[in-house]
């Protein structure tokens, strides 16, 4: 089987909607390289969407996936619950950001996740509304997609969406409508406006949750402000609410700290995570303060295939090797060096508008010129670009204009150096003057 034969078979059999950002059939992978059908050999950054943070095939995790399907592959913890679910959820409440006592409820997907968070603000509040943000992605199951922001290709014709759903600006300082230019302006102006919407227009007795993800993922690798997170905090309790942190593409160890918020020492009531945490292995997590968790009764919350033993064992394995191989300290180093490269690039290439992020989140913002138009076309042009040269990349953003980079957090300065230098080749490919002839 080659590309062109599995593009052909695909085209008869599976639905037009599972789209790909990339014409290549992957055939295997190893470390921090994807080899495609046709036997070529990609250098992945974009890592399954920030999944594969330990490396494509760890060792580690295989071996701790194939011991748990020898030894058995399911029984649902609604008939009796596996020590492998118990360990996780004593793990991941050991590593939640605060220091308040937690307790963990597993699923399988981060829009599942953030469902469930939903369900359980609810009920611990006795209020009903959740204020999202713009620029948000939450996922795609109807109370998920409802708090998502982006209209195309995400929410347009999957009208009705959830009730009780608001939405504030999220502090994108690049595009903001105060004209803040720094990031304790943009902040402060979110804030205040936040705070206005929810007492003229929602009622501060009605909120029961803020869902906000800490840097923005699919709405192009934003992060939010350190003041506007702790004011946000502050508002929450202020008000009887509580604060949703949606970690599940910014959380385990890309940023640099388990948990974007262990950044600026906060402890949101509710965190969401998936992705990353099993190494591609279907599992996510509701993660939250005891008291909150302790409000919901048995059998309120469930799932055939939640905390299923085969992904539990490879999430076990995925926090080990993060742990025992110094990854978050690896995904920091990695920011310092690709910022620093993209911030020097940005000097000669006008139309890079924004390069911003936090560790190894980064985002690349395109704009046609001064007046900060947005250039979708060359984040496509870098992209397939950089394919052809080796390198897997993956768009981003509310306009559809951002590379974002997530590089495999497991790799070496080598294939950093290999990585950046394919970069640079793109956007020089594709954004610098062309000379005109004389
Ligand atoms: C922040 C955030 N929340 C939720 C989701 C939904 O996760 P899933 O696709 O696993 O349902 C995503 C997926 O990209 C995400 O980035």
């Amino acid at each position: 089987m080659n590309n062109q034969s599995l593009a052909e078979r695909r085209r008869r059999a599976v639905s037009p909607a599972a789209y790909s950002s990339h014409p290549i059939y992957p055939a295997r992978a190893e470390g921090a390289y994807v080899w495609d059908a046709d036997g070529t050999r990609y250098l992945d950054w974009s890592v399954g969407i920030a999944v594969m943070n330990v490396g494509h095939s760890h060792p580690r995790v295989i071996e701790a996936v194939k011991r748990q399907a020898e030894t058995f592959q399911h029984l649902c913890f609604a008939v009796g619950m596996h020590e492998s679910y118990i360990q996780l959820a004593e793990k991941l409440n050991a590593i939640a950001p605060g220091p308040s006592e937690k307790r963990t409820f597993l699923v399988n997907s981060g829009a599942e996740a953030v469902e469930n968070a939903v369900k359980i603000a609810r009920v611990a509040t006795g209020r009903q509304g959740i204020v999202a943000f713009t620029h948000a992605f939450h996922g795609r199951t109807h109370m998920a997609l409802s708090l998502t922001a982006k209209a195309n290709p995400y929410k347009a014709g999957f009208a009705p969406r959830a009730a009780e759903v608001y939405r504030a600006q999220y502090p994108y300082l690049y595009r903001n409508p105060w004209g803040a230019t720094t990031a304790a302006e943009v902040a402060e102006r979110a804030l205040a406006a936040l705070k206005d919407q929810v007492k003229t227009t929602i009622g501060e007795g009605e909120v029961a949750a803020f869902m906000i993800e800490p840097v923005a993922g699919e709405g192009g690798f934003i992060p939010a402000p350190r003041a506007f997170l702790e004011g946000l905090q502050t508002y929450a309790k202020e008000i009887g609410a509580l604060w949703i942190d949606d970690e599940v593409q910014a959380g385990m160890g890309r940023t640099g700290a388990w948990w974007t918020v262990d950044h600026y020492g906060l402890e949101p009531d509710l965190v969401c995570s998936a992705k990353a945490l099993s190494s591609g292995f279907p599992l996510s997590a509701v993660v939250g303060k005891a008291e909150v968790m302790d409000k919901i009764a048995p059998g309120q919350l469930g799932s055939t295939f939640g905390g299923n033993p085969v992904s539990c064992a490879a999430a076990l394995a995925t926090l080990e090797v993060i742990e025992e191989e110094g990854l978050l300290e690896r995904a920091r180093e990695i920011g310092v060096v690709a910022t620093e490269k993209l911030k020097a690039l940005q000097k000669d290439l006008p139309k890079i508008g924004d390069v911003r992020g936090l560790g190894a989140m980064i985002g690349i913002e395109f704009v046609t010129g001064p007046d900060k138009t947005p250039d979708s076309n060359a984040a496509q042009a870098v992209l397939e670009h950089a394919r052809a040269d080796g390198l897997l990349l993956l768009t981003t953003g509310t306009y559809g204009n951002v590379i974002r980079l997530l590089p495999p957090l497991k790799m070496s300065d080598a294939e950093l150096s290999e990585g950046l230098e394919k970069l640079e080749a793109a956007l020089r490919a594709v954004l610098e003057p062309v000379a005109v002839g004389v």
